[in-house]
Formats: structure tokens, C-alpha cells, sequence
């Protein structure tokens, strides 16, 4: 089983088992398959594991149900042996107390519920042995609700929740550290918005001015928190950026809550457990990966965002939806955000630390885009340049650039093109290398001829 690293507390599924429990007819294979695939582990369906073993369960079920609970526990013991999996447990799985102790010891459980209507219109009919008469099945339904929530790390109803709740992503609701606190907090965010929790408070200047080595020292020597203690990152990117990296090094590694306040924050910054501050040499170039306990995306804090700041979550936004293969765009802003948040969850727990190359593909245009940023000093910020860098992939890939020109409308910049050039050939993760589109939701990570790479580039600037 994959270690979880250095002073990350348990976090969601990372580094364990997901286990799916929930009731008949809840959807645990269905949902377990495409968490599997998202996640890109293995997938264990214990009922059909047991079947291909044992026979068909409602005959395993004439031999008595001890009998079949003894074979589900030996069953479920030998996958959790295996490697981190997405496990659908069978509706009685949690009965067992040794199946309860051990998928504690290994596992993080998510109970899905749809309700008892939705589940009985689900199996009504079918050969299952206890879904024979409805007035039996809403009893058994009723009887086990305490113990999968006993049972369960985290509540779902769908696999879009599943990888939410597995990165400790929650829509809505307040911090809830235990133990002490002190909130990190952007100055104008502090201005628009209630704190989420009471606690002292760190006042950081607005936005990316934030996020230098001097205000990782002012933290380290302000704070007064105890190893047991949260820090709780209240802003943008910059914020969570910062606050998550101090959380990293302040004594060693402390636990760390994220509430994201821009758009850029909720779909992707606060998202994935890489913090980290700007240096002298350029972005990003000290950090740790550093996963917060918890993520709390409340939409509602974005209705103060500026235009500026929106269009910029966009870019991200439309990014996410073409990996994804999804016109997640086109979705009301809370879904929008879900769908977003969730895939980048999906990506990050197939490869939390960058060490499998799933993770590269998150930087589907930004090859581009650092070298606009660069090649324009800066003056281009990361959300325009994104948006062109999407433009540049989507043209070499062969495909169509509508969706990406409708919403985010790009314009070519004013950058030095043989600055942004050099730029692009520095860049680690652009030796050559760029994510391309084979087709939307299909993105292959590739090298391109340095002709093609220029041509692209150069379309971008203003001549
Ligand atoms: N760690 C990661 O995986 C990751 C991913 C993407 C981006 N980032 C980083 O995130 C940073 C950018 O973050 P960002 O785009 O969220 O911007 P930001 O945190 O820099 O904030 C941008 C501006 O919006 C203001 N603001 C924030 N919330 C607001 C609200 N609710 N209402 C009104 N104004 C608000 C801020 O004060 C600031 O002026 C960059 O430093 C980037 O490197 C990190
Ligand atoms: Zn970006």
C-alpha cells in the first residue's frame, strides 16, 4: 500500500483503499467503476468477486447467510490485501465486526445513499435474495442506517462525490478542525466576507504579493499554534498557496483547511495538496505537497468576485471541461464547480504526488501559458494566458477551438516572442513535452516539433 508522505495527516483516500458501502440497489458497482476509472485504480466488486469464486450468490444464500458471510469476509480480507483499489462492498458487508475493524484499519469508507424509494425502484424484481417484498426491504434499509454510519468515513450519493469526499472536499458547511486554530486570510476577502470560523487572525496583502519567503517567516514567527493545531487558509490561490506551506514547515508539518474564495481556488488551488511560494528565480520555485484535511467550496463566497478574477476560474474551467470531455461550462455555477473540483480530485488521487505522469495532464495549455506569462514579464496574467495556451494545444491537436473561443474569447498579447520562446524551451515541464487533445476527454502527453511549437506560439502574440 502506497504511504501517505512525510507530515500529511490521513486525508481522504489518499494512500488507502476507497471503499463503497451502502445499501441494495444504492449503486455501489456503477458508481465504484467510474471512481475506479477516474482514479485510475483497480475496482473490486466483492459480490462478483465472490461469484466467480462461490457461485451465484442467491445459492450461496440457500447454504445459510453465515456461510456466505464467512466467505465475504475471507473475500474482502484479500483485497484489502491487494493495492489501493476503489472496493464496492456488498450491502451486508458492514454487518461483519471484523470487516468493520479492517476496513478502518485500510480503508477510507464512503457510504452511498440514494434513499429508500431510489433503491427499491432499483431492485424491485430482481433475483437479489433480500429484495423480495417490499415491506422486508424498507425495514432492512431502516435497520442498518447506524451502522454504515458507523461504518462510513463520509457520506455520497454519487461518484462525483465519491472523489470529492476522498480528497476531504465538501460543498458548502464550515471548518471543523479539532483543537486549535488560526486563520490565514486574504485583507480583502477579510473585507467582503464573515471569517468561516472564529480564531486570531493573519492578515495577508490581496492576491499574488502574498506569496513570498517573507511572509512565510512573518507567519512562522506570528503563529502560536501547537503541533495539534489547524491553520485554516481563507482567500484566493495565493492564500491557500502560502498558508499551505507554512502549514508544511511550521513546526514540521502541521494540519491545514482550505476555503477558497476564487474561482481559480474552488476548481483547481486549493485542490491537490501542492502550496508553495514565489522566489527571487520565478513562480512557484519553493513548496511542498502538503494536503489539506479539508476543503470547503462555498459558491456563494464567489458573488463577490471581481470580473477579472471570474474569467480567470474560467480558463481553468474550460481546461477541466476538455480533459474531462464534458461541457461542464455549460452547467449552473454550483455544478460547474463540482464537476470541476471533482475531476481534478479524480487526477490528483490517481497520482497524488506527480510521481505516475497522470497528474501532467492538468497542464493541459499552460506550457503555452508560462511562456506568455514570461515572455510578457508578466504583464499577461496566468488567465489570458491560459486561455491562448488552450487555444495552442486544441490548434495542434487538430481540434476544434469554439468552446474555448466562445467562452474565454482570447485576443494575441503583447510579449516578446523570443523571450516567451526561451521561456517555453526552460520551462521543466515543456522540455519538448506539451498535453495535447487526441479528442476531448482523451489527452495524451507528447512531444511536438520545435517548428510546430514556435508557429503556435508566435500565433498567440501580437505581431
Ligand atoms: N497549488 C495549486 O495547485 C495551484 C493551482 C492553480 C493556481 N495556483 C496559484 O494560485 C494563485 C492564483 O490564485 P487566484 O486566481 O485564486 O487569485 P488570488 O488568490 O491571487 O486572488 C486574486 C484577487 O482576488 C481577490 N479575491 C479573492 N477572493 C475574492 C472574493 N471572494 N471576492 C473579491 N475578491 C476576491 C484577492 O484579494 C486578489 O486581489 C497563483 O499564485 C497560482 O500560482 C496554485
Ligand atoms: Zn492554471
Amino acid at each position: 500500500m502506497a504511504r501517505v508522505r512525510g507530515a500529511d495527516p490521513l486525508v481522504g483516500a489518499l494512500g488507502r483503499h476507497l471503499a463503497l458501502a451502502g445499501f441494495m440497489g444504492a449503486g455501489k458497482s456503477t458508481v465504484g467503476a467510474r471512481a475506479a476509472g477516474l482514479t485510475a485504480r483497480p475496482f473490486v466488486d466483492l459480490d462478483r468477486l465472490i461469484e466467480r469464486r462461490h457461485g451465484p450468490i442467491p445459492e450461496l444464500f440457500e447454504r445459510g447467510e453465515p456461510e456466505f458471510r464467512r466467505i465475504e469476509e475471507e473475500t474482502l480480507a484479500e483485497a484489502l490485501a491487494g493495492p489501493d483499489s476503489v472496493i464496492a462492498l456488498g450491502g451486508g458487508a458492514v454487518l461483519s465486526p471484523l470487516n468493520r475493524e479492517r476496513l478502518r484499519a485500510r480503508a477510507f469508507t464512503v457510504y452511498i445513499d440514494v434513499g429508500v424509494e431510489t433503491a427499491w425502484e432499483r431492485v424491485r424484481g430482481s433475483n437479489r435474495p433480500l429484495a423480495q417484498r417490499e415491506d422486508d426491504f424498507r425495514k432492512l434499509y431502516e435497520s442498518r442506517q447506524a451502522l454504515y454510519a458507523e461504518a462510513a468515513d463520509a457520506v455520497a450519493t454519487d461518484a462525483e462525490g465519491v472523489l470529492l469526499v476522498s480528497l476531504g472536499i465538501q460543498l458548502h458547511g464550515l471548518p471543523a478542525p479539532p483543537g486549535a486554530v488560526e486563520i490565514v486570510a486574504d485583507e480583502r476577502v477579510l473585507e467582503l466576507h464573515p471569517l468561516p470560523l472564529e480564531g486570531p487572525v493573519h492578515t495577508l496583502a490581496a492576491g499574488e504579493d502574498a506569496k513570498s519567503l517573507a511572509v512565510v517567516e512573518r507567519l512562522w514567527s506570528e503563529l502560536a499554534l501547537g503541533r495539534g493545531g489547524t491553520i485554516v487558509a481563507f482567500g484566493g490561490g495565493s492564500t491557500t498557496d502560502v498558508a499551505g506551506f507554512v502549514a508544511a514547515t511550521y513546526l514540521r508539518g502541521v494540519p491545514w483547511v482550505a476555503v477558497p474564495t476564487t474561482l481559480t481556488g474552488q476548481v483547481d488551488a486549493a485542490i491537490g495538496g501542492k502550496t508553495g511560494v514565489n522566489t527571487a528565480d520565478g513562480k512557484n520555485l519553493a513548496g511542498a505537497f502538503h494536503f489539506p484535511a479539508q476543503v470547503i467550496v462555498d459558491p456563494d463566497l464567489l458573488a463577490t468576485l471581481p470580473e477579472k478574477e471570474r474569467r480567470a476560474g474560467m480558463a481553468e474551467v474550460v481546461k477541466t471541461g476538455l480533459l474531462a470531455g464534458r461541457e461542464v461550462w455549460a452547467l449552473p455555477e454550483e455544478e460547474m464547480i463540482r464537476a470541476c473540483a471533482s475531476y481534478k480530485a479524480g487526477v490528483v488521487l490517481s497520482d497524488p504526488y506527480e510521481t505516475e505522469g497522470r497528474r501532467a495532464r492538468l497542464n493541459l495549455g499552460h506550457t503555452f501559458a508560462h511562456a506568455l506569462e514570461a515572455g510578457s514579464g508578466y504583464r499577461v496574467s496566468h488567465g489570458e494566458a491560459v486561455a491562448l495556451g488552450l487555444l495552442a494545444a486544441l490548434r495542434l491537436s487538430g481540434q476544434p477551438t469554439d468552446a474555448v473561443e466562445e467562452i474565454l474569447r482570447p485576443g494575441p498579447v503583447e510579449a516578446d516572442l523570443d523571450a516567451a520562446w526561451a521561456a517555453l524551451k526552460r520551462d521543466k515541464k515543456g522540455v519538448g513535452v506539451f498535453v495535447l487533445l487526441e479528442a476531448p476527454g482523451k489527452p495524451v502527453v507528447t512531444t511536438v516539433p520545435d517548428t510546430d511549437a514556435h508557429a503556435a506560439l508566435a500565433a498567440l502574440v501580437r505581431q
